[in-house]
């Protein structure tokens, strides 16, 4: 525990178990351990992360918590139960826990390792299931070691999980709760607890975050493969510098990895997004990024970015 707590506050992933699955860790706060994450389970995509913490006190550091949260988190906090809220404008945690989603995804374990985890690295600590995007989720931490071999510093062994299914996962942003995701906290339970249930609007299917409403996308016109940029223009570069003369002209350059590393790319995507995206600009140009590794994540979010908007 010891060990792990260190390796968390070091940036680092750490397995562990929950109640209902294991959960890769990374400290929740931290934008590149959280990029790490994505890279050790090979997501094709920015899928928002669940974060967890100790109770809803901590959870009220990073979101709004409204008279519906509360009652639902009354009810099922701690256990396997997840609450998706408006995120807090001053929330101390990385963009890319929420994808660019202004919400974010908040559970509170009952699982005394995990608990034990969260109380002494002070952390939050942001944690999918622990396996290879598109596998199984793991149960026990022999299931961790196998999937991930190589991509974990530490897995901290509780044991079987007790529930061995993901957590229920609820959308409390608006006045009635929406589920999102079924799990061991029913359907009854929810409605029991905080009254029916909102039918979910199918467009807002999560599993296509580029397309909701509220996901962030700039407001400015973004361009793909830029090889050069025009007067007015801001720069989203990759790569080492000094940059090819026709790409120097640029109103404000920001670079997502001089040293061409994708995880520090990715670590950076939301914020750079956000900070060229400034009505001062004719428009953002982006440099193209490899399709490898995690560049196939960082560019699938560029081209929804990208993407032509509805008026
Ligand atoms: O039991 C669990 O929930 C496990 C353990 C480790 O806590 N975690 C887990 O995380 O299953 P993951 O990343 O595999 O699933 C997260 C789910 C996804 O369905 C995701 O779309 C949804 O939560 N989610 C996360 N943030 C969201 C957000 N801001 N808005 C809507 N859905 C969100
Ligand atoms: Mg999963």
């Amino acid at each position: 525990m010891e060990e792990a707590v260190a390796l968390l506050r070091a940036g680092k992933l750490v397995a562990f178990p929950t109640e209902t699955v294991y959960g890769l860790g990374a400290d929740a706060g931290n934008e590149r351990a959280v990029a790490e994450i994505f890279r050790a389970k090979g997501r094709p995509r920015f899928n928002p992360l669940i974060v967890h913490t100790l109770g809803l006190d901590w959870a009220a550091r990073v979101a709004e918590i409204s008279p519906l949260a509360e009652r639902l988190a009354e009810a099922f906090w701690p256990g396997p139960f997840t609450l998706v809220l408006r995120r807090r404008e001053d929330a101390p945690l990385a963009l890319l826990v929420s994808a660019g989603l202004d919400s974010v995804a908040i559970r509170v374990p009952a699982h005394p390792v995990a608990r034990e985890l969260l109380r002494r690295s002070a952390r939050f600590v942001a944690a999918p299931s622990a396996n290879p995007s598109g596998g199984v989720s793991p149960t026990t931490a022999a299931h961790v070691a196998e999937g991930l071999a190589g991509e974990v510093e530490l897995v901290l062994d509780g044991g079987a999980c007790r529930v061995g299914l993901e957590s229920t996962v609820v959308d409390a942003t608006g006045e009635r709760p929406v589920l999102l995701r079924p799990g061991g906290v029913t359907r009854e339970m929810i409605e029991q607890a905080a009254g029916p249930l909102a039918e979910r609007q199918e467009d807002a299917a999560i599993t296509s975050p580029g397309q909701l409403a509220s996901h962030y996308a700039p407001a400015l016109p973004l361009r793909l493969d830029a090889r050069a940029v025009s007067a007015g223009e801001a720069l989203l570069a990759f790569g080492p510098e000094p940059l090819p003369d026709s790409l120097r002209g640029a109103a404000r350059t920001l670079n997502l990895s001089a040293a061409g590393d994708l995880t520090e790319a990715a670590a950076r995507l939301f914020a750079m997004l956000r900070a060229l995206d400034d009505p001062q600009f004719k428009g953002i140009a982006a440099m193209p990024v490899p399709e490898e590794g995690l560049g196939a994540a960082i560019n699938d979010r560029l081209r929804r970015a990208a993407a032509p908007r509805p008026k």
